[in-house]
């Protein structure tokens, strides 16, 4: 049996070929197209209506899985150069038509959220998904390639690496038993509290300051309440962490990281690009024309491939903000009146697509918003803090070079109120060759976003979770 990508790039005659797949319409009682996922293209299959039953004819329905054994031929049809003259076909799976939900006609995005178990078989989420998956294994193939090594981080954590309190519990215990009482964690699996984690940075370091340079790629959870178009309760991110880096390395690894992988994609997807980047225009065009992209997907991605990133200081970027035409006619639901706040996505969109139009990189934020790893810069105001803010996204990175200083980070971590015996090990990597290192976290499902132009995070991932929603 042969995959249809591989039939159709070959793109010459050959007899007896056997492919499978579901039907995605069937026209006139004679065109079938099928496709089998490997390419976005369907494979057009011409079956001689006179010489079949009725019965099996009828069993041809949208969504059917089935075998079909023919002969690849020039196609004597416009819109493709192959299709399979059928010579047998089989039924695999039965696809009721009256109550298939994926019709071959335009479904809403909510509409398929709600079927994100049949929603694959749609032309976009087929697109989306290999899309994903490539991405994947660029991020592998680009560490890899500069001998960062890969490791896995735990799931289940006692530590809350961001400071934020957005953990999930994790425990074994009936729900009667109150456990936030002290002595009823002792009855727990693990005899303590814990929680899903929220980052695999902490560990990462561990292994930083031993393997040199690192990086994970795991699911991680957040119990925060943002029902927006960016936020998931589980998401997966890329953490590398690498030892004897700063700031600046960190921030060039980041940009570089973001570059070749983007390079990648428009060399490796390019039928799926081009559909999507047909899609992202139309969608486009139903927008206001001030919220309108001024770019295509594909050119926005060749644009951040060949472009700079613009660097700018969180000071220097308040400054602008502070000016800018939206602050004074306080058109920002978040008016910036001074330093120190922190930037809102509105902020960050104002800079990147309307202030440098191209994607930028905030540095040096005040140590008050940021988690207590980061390390103070000599003005004891700010610290070692990088975001790198995309078009359309907002923050996909975020990241530091690490306190590396016991008494400094043992101060910080008192005045922030984090819990020290439940990082002593953390400090640990301090008491013992501490040595300065950085390290930064990119969201792959924005990544995903970006990539594919799919407006809304549920649509990136193949079974999302978010607030009141588990499904699946
Ligand atoms: O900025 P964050 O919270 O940084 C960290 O977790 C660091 N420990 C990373 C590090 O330095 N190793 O998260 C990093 C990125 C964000 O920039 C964003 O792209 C993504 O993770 N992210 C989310 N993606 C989807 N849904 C959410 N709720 C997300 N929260 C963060
Ligand atoms: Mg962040």
């Amino acid at each position: 049996m042969k995959k249809i990508d591989i039939l159709l790039s070959k793109n010459e005659p050959k007899i007896n070929v056997e492919v499978c797949g579901w039907v995605k319409t069937f026209r006139g009682n004679r065109f079938i197209a099928i496709n089998d996922g490997s390419t976005i293209d369907n494979l057009q299959c011409v079956i001689d209506f006179e010489k079949t039953e009725n019965s099996l004819l009828k069993r041809i329905n949208t969504g059917a899985a089935v075998k079909i054994i023919g002969d690849l031929i020039e196609s004597q049809g416009s819109g493709q150069n192959l299709e399979i003259n059928v010579k047998e076909i089989s039924i695999i799976g039965d696809s009721d038509p009256d109550i298939y939900p994926i019709q071959p006609k335009k479904h809403s995005l909510e509409f398929l959220r709600e079927k994100a178990h049949l929603r694959i078989r749609t032309t976009t989420f087929n697109a989306v998904m290999r899309i994903r998956s490539i991405l994947s294994f660029a991020i592998h193939e680009f560490f890899q390639g500069k001998n960062f090594y890969y490791m896995n981080t735990p799931i289940i954590t006692g530590s809350d690496a961001e400071g934020a309190g957005e953990m999930f519990r994790v425990t074994t215990l009936p729900c009667s038993i109150n456990s936030n009482k002290e002595n009823s964690f002792k009855k727990d699996f693990f005899g303590k509290e814990t929680h899903l984690t929220v980052s695999g940075q902490l560990e990462a370091e561990s292994y930083a300051m031993g393997l040199g340079n690192v990086y994970t790629f795991g699911p991680t959870f957040r119990a925060e309440n943002s029902n927006t178009t960016r936020h998931l309760a589980e998401f997966w991110m890329i953490e590398p962490e690498m030892a004897f880096y700063d700031l600046n390395d960190n921030m060039n690894l980041a940009e570089e990281f973001i570059k070749s992988i983007l390079s990648t994609i428009l060399l490796k997807c390019e039928k799926d690009l081009k559909f999507l980047d047909d899609r992202y225009n139309n969608e486009q065009k139903k927008k206001p024309l001030i919220e309108r992209s001024e770019m295509g997907l594909i050119e926005k991605m060749n644009f951040v491939v060949n472009n700079n990133f613009k660097r700018i200081t969180y000071t220097e970027s308040i400054d602008i903000l502070k000016n800018s035409k939206p602050n004074k006619k306080n058109k920002f639901k978040f008016k910036i009146n001074e330093w120190g706040v922190d930037l809102q996505s509105e902020h960050e969109r104002f800079l990147v697509e309307k202030y440098y139009k191209c994607p930028v990189i905030i540095y040096d934020y005040p140590a008050k918003i940021k988690a207590f790893y980061m390390r103070m810069n000599e003005d004891q105001m700010t610290v070692r803090a990088m975001d790198v803010l995309f078009p359309g996204i907002g923050e996909i990175v975020g990241g530091s070079q690490r306190e590396e200083r016991l008494e400094v980070l043992e101060k910080r971590m008192k005045d922030m109120g984090v819990d020290e015996d439940e990082l002593s090990w953390y400090l640990d990597l301090r008491r013992f060759g501490s040595a300065p290192h950085s390290g930064f976290g990119l969201g792959f499902e924005r990544l995903v976003q970006f990539t594919t132009g799919m407006a809304n995070i549920r649509d990136v991932i193949p079974f999302p979770r978010t607030p009141q929603n588990a499904s699946f």
